[in-house]
């Protein structure tokens, strides 16, 4: 059986351009207001898997379980804006995900595949970029929290990558090469700004 470090292996992301930390760290309120929605979209997106294959009883546990998760998370970071002082904000759109989900193929089984692969990014990226804010903050309590999801998401992306193998075992590795290089290309053609993607 495969482990999990191979796993993660098979996601080879680029690293984030080294501007988007300070510009983050410029206005964290955006980025506080951008990623409650982050995690309230990661969970809606577990569920809507759960929906759509509701016969694979793995996918469907393992789901249910990761948006569990992720509506902890946004609590945590409902609280977290709350001991800021900081008002919620409505949801501006996510054009990084939205560009993602194109290269989703139609028909299964490279639906199924491709969706999974798609969230397996986006939890990589999330927890890349948590893990440079948990490094960065000054407050001790944001570190810690940062920190922690930054761990779940790695967690998340590996749950992901597991079902991807499980969907198609001799296909998945090419596609999650050929996801990572196009999400190098949809981050080298946005503007770096102050939210989680
Ligand atoms: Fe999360
Ligand atoms: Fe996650």
């Amino acid at each position: 059986m495969e482990d999990v470090p191979a796993l993660g292996d098979a996601l080879p992301l680029v690293a984030t351009d080294p501007r988007w930390l300070g510009i983050a760290l410029a206005d964290l309120d955006a980025v506080h207001a951008d990623h409650l929605h982050c995690e309230r979209k990661a969970a809606q997106s577990a569920l809507s898997l759960i929906r759509s294959y509701p016969q694979h009883t793995d996918l469907v546990t393992a789901m249910a379980r990761l948006a569990h998760d992720e509506t902890r998370h946004v609590v945590q970071v409902s609280q977290l804006m709350s001991r800021r002082g900081q008002p919620a904000a409505y949801d501006f759109g996510d054009d990084y995900a939205a560009k993602l989900r194109e290269h989703i193929r139609k028909g299964e089984p490279s639906l199924r595949l491709d969706r999974l692969l798609v969230f397996a990014v986006i939890e990589g990226r999330s927890a890349e970029r948590l893990q440079l804010l948990a490094d960065a903050l000054e407050d001790p309590k944001s570190r810690e929290l940062y920190a922690s999801l930054a761990t779940a998401e790695v967690r998340h992306r590996d749950i992901f990558l597991a079902l991807a193998r499980d969907a198609d075992p001799t296909g998945w590795r090419a596609r999650a090469a050929e996801l990572a290089a196009i999400e190098a290309e949809i981050l080298e053609n946005r503007a770096i700004s102050a939210r989680i993607h």
